[in-house]
């Protein structure tokens, strides 16, 4: 599996996941700064930040996710939510992305011909980084999936991982090697979503 198109198409959601890694603390460190620093944003802004949740952090983040799920959750559903987050707590580790919206709110001073389109760009930056994070796991046979407990989990998110007050969670993607594969998925006929024309 070499070619980027290979690795697009390999890249999975995976919910059942177990707490190993094949890639050693370290080096998963350097792969997602490097995924994070050569990934495209607006104007070269870099309003993209990431934190790596790893051991205790990452168990917390899962825990109180679940206690504050709890509170809000009808006791008939509780038990589907707690599978589903507990799944979470069994990875390996979990990929938290922000933007630094002090960023954004300075370039669109700057720039005030696109003043309202900052906001826009920075969440399609936000994307792409996510994408590539993804796909760069994968690549390393780690499963992972992408998961949007923001803004229930915000405030305490903030907490654990020491953040500035100006980084907006955006995404959580807990990842590990994974236990068993998804199933099928399925796809529209691509003549619906493209066309080339000349
Ligand atoms: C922008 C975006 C938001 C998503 N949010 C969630 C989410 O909150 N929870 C979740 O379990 N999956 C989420 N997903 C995963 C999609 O449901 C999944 O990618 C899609 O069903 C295709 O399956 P695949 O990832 O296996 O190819 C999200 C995907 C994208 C691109």
């Amino acid at each position: 599996m070499s070619d980027i198109l290979s690795e697009i198409r390999a890249r999975r959601t995976y919910y059942d996941l177990t707490n190993k890694t094949t890639v050693p603390d370290t080096a998963l460190e350097q792969m997602l700064q490097e995924t994070l620093r050569y990934t495209p944003s607006a104007f070269n802004m870099q309003s993209a930040r990431m934190v790596l949740l790893l051991d205790q952090k990452h168990t917390a983040l899962w825990e109180e996710t679940l206690r504050i799920l709890k509170d809000m959750t009808p006791e008939a559903a509780f038990e589907k939510t707690k599978a589903k987050i507990d799944a979470f707590k069994n990875a390996y580790a979990t990929v938290l992305f922000y933007n630094d919206d002090r960023v954004v709110a300075s370039y669109a001073e700057s720039y005030p011909l696109y003043r309202d389109n900052f906001a826009i760009w920075a969440e399609q930056g936000a994307g792409m980084l996510q994408s590539n994070v993804w796909m760069v796991l994968e690549s390393k046979g780690l499963g992972a999936s992408l998961q949007h407990y923001n803004p229930l989990i915000d405030a305490f998110a903030g907490r654990l991982a020491g953040v500035p007050e100006s980084w907006r969670l955006i995404a959580q993607m807990p990842f590990g090697v994974p236990a068993s594969e998804p199933g099928e998925k399925s796809f529209l006929p691509i003549e619906e979503r493209f066309k080339t024309v000349r």
